[in-house]
């Protein structure tokens, strides 16, 4: 079943039509059901959720907000330990009467502290499908991290100045992980978490000591205390970056946590470096060596990977543990083979049929070797996206989600949209000006091998309406696709196929989860899978190993424009105030998701 390889005929079932419905809309023949809910009690002790009566300390043991990033760790067939990044708050949606950070209670502003972070859950099989999550006996692996949970970094920049303060004048154990978006899995069984928007969690970026001065603005923290501002730093002083200018260097890293040692301190793998870490999808190399695959999700920012010195040993635990400590970290460079003239701004394709090229993975640092000019070692890592600025990459539509598709080994990269671009900064692999929608790029690795330095590119998707001439799917008959918009986090399924999320839809209806061939006669046949609640965004996905199950974060439902409690725009899952949460899908006769 696996030779087909991303071509896959069997995708069945029909389309979901974009719609505005304030539900989980899936095909025919589908259930679903949510898995766990913002506020469902994870550790012992914790009460169940009640919106009128919250407490940090209550958060704390409870399911954290706005779920993103999920990843299933099989213990036997019927149970499974399920992690699930606790991207960010929205106070607004949270609270009655909520007007900003500077008059939140601290009792307010210490619950949202402990909404952040992930959890670890154990879950269980409920049918051939479906999945529960466990309420009863002994759950040893449940947890909660939030941004006070004790860490640790380890790797080339531990220990240095620039990652000092005065709570920790080692440099060593930084408190709390903050915006943990989407993410990946090791094949040890641990889970790597990335560090996406943590410039929003400080004020005073504009009075720390000059020198530093250019990191901040690169980085965009934010200056002064502005009304948006959620005011961590009226419970925490180190949120204060006047008081505590270096607290910042200490986010903005992936994260390794292990979820089957509910002991074990969460790891801040500095060798991966530091920027608005995106993905850290992980492969093999062909010799053997670690690879591992990240994006930066802002605007004309970077795609990069990290490539260990040393090979992955199966079964060899305490030495796997040690590869994300050294290696090599690069970034992307793509050219284009068409010529710069049919690459216009138009949006259309160039004569060669194909936005396509090659493309070079550039070295910045490995160990204490510094590869860019005028950087530290330590530098390059601490601020990444000043290295790469140097060293010519190419600047993407932001790139987020980007995984290695296990049956064909091309890699996947979603650009969720970019409308900054303007006409005279296109280039064939960003090849729209105020590019709204988005779209799909796909490497394909010199030799088919992700420890090398080259690769081949092309994009076999460009979002939008497939009425827009300039959106393209791969050549497939455009009256047959649906309709995507902002494509946000990748998945495959066994059979290879492209299973693709979407974040902030621009064609007026819901986010959703989409799935595509990507080879054969079906590539580029794009259908819709489900779609989300209002206002919310589709995170994750997951398709289980088994093809039975399609897990999906259902993140920030009801998140719109003057949205709040009394008045929310989603009343999701509960037909109360909307809460973000985990939903899983299944086929109702226990059929192959897809059919
Ligand atoms: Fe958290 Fe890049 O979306
Ligand atoms: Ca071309
Ligand atoms: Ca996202
Ligand atoms: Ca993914």
């Amino acid at each position: 079943e696996l030779a087909r390889g991303g071509q896959s005929g069997d995708l069945r079932f029909t389309p979901v039509a974009p719609n505005k419905n304030d539900k989980l809309t899936i095909p025919d023949g589908y259930r679903s059901s949510v898995v766990v809910r913002w506020g469902d009690p994870v550790l012992p002790g914790a009460p169940a959720f009640d919106f009128d009566n919250q407490s940090a300390d209550a958060q704390a043991k409870q399911f954290g907000y706005n779920c993103d990033y999920v990843t299933l760790l099989p213990m036997g067939r019927d149970r499974a330990l399920l992690w699930v990044n606790h991207e960010y708050t929205n106070e607004a949606l949270m609270f009655r009467g909520y007007t900003g950070g500077a008059a939140a209670t601290e009792e307010q502003i210490k619950i949202a502290l402990a909404a952040h972070g992930g959890s670890v859950v154990e879950i269980e099989r409920a049918g051939a499908g479906e999945w529960k999550l466990v309420t009863r006996g002994r759950r040893r692996y449940n947890r909660r991290i939030t941004a006070q949970t004790k860490m640790k970094f380890s790797g080339p920049a531990a220990g240095s100045d620039l990652l000092k303060t005065a709570a920790d004048p080692a440099g060593r154990t930084p408190v709390g992980m903050l915006n943990n978006c989407s993410g990946g899995t090791t094949p040890w069984g641990t889970v790597l978490t990335a560090e996406e928007n943590f410039d929003q969690y400080f004020v005073n970026g504009d009075k720390v000591p000059e020198a530093q001065k250019p990191y901040i603005t690169r980085y965009t923290i934010t200056t002064g205390t502005p009304s948006g501002s959620r005011r961590f730093d009226r419970v925490e002083e180190r949120f204060d970056l006047a008081k505590h200018p270096q607290e910042a260097n200490r986010f903005g890293w992936i994260v390794e946590i292990d979820p089957f040692d509910p002991d074990s301190t969460p790891i801040k793998r500095t060798a991966l470096g530091r920027f608005k870490h995106e993905a850290a999808n992980t492969t093999l190399a062909r010799d053997g060596r670690l690879v591992v695959y990240m994006g930066d999700d802002s605007r004309s920012e970077y795609i990069y990977k990290f490539v260990s010195k040393n090979r992955y040993i199966p079964g060899f635990d305490r030495h796997n543990r040690t590869l994300l400590d050294e290696g090599t970290l690069y970034v992307a460079k793509f050219t284009g083979n068409s010529p710069a003239s049919e690459i216009d701004g138009s949006g259309k394709l160039p004569s060669d049929g194909e936005f396509d090229g090659s493309g070079e993975w550039i070295p910045l640092v490995s160990g204490d070797k510094s590869y860019v000019d005028g950087m530290t070692a330590v530098e390059v890592l601490v601020y990444t996206r000043l290295a790469a600025d140097k060293v010519g990459a190419t600047k993407m539509d932001r790139p987020e989600d980007m995984e290695r598709n296990p049956v064909t080994g091309a890699v996947y990269v979603a650009l969720t949209n970019n409308t900054n671009r303007t006409a005279a900064q296109v280039d064939e692999a960003n090849p729209r000006p105020s590019n709204k929608h988005g779209h799909i790029l796909e490497i394909v690795e010199r030799r088919d091998d992700a420890g090398e330095k080259t690769f081949a590119w092309s994009l076999p998707l460009v979002c939008g309406d497939p009425n827009d001439p300039t959106t393209y799917f791969a050549g497939y008959d455009k009256t047959k696709v649906s309709p995507i918009s902002c494509p946000d986090n990748v998945a495959f399924d066994r059979d290879g196929n492209l299973w693709i999320s979407t974040d902030g839809n621009q064609l007026g209806s819901n986010d959703g989860m989409f799935v595509m061939p990507v080879r054969g006669k079906e590539r580029g046949h794009l259908r819709q899978f489900l779609t989300v609640p209002f206002g919310a965004e589709t995170c994750g996905p997951l398709v289980t190993a088994d093809q039975r199950s399609v897990f999906v974060a259902v993140q920030h439902p009801g998140e719109t424009d003057g949205a709040n409690p009394d008045n929310p725009s989603s009343r999701w899952p509960d037909g109360d105030q909307p809460r973000p949460s985990v939903a899983v899908v299944w086929h109702g006769q226990g059929k192959k998701i897809g059919a």
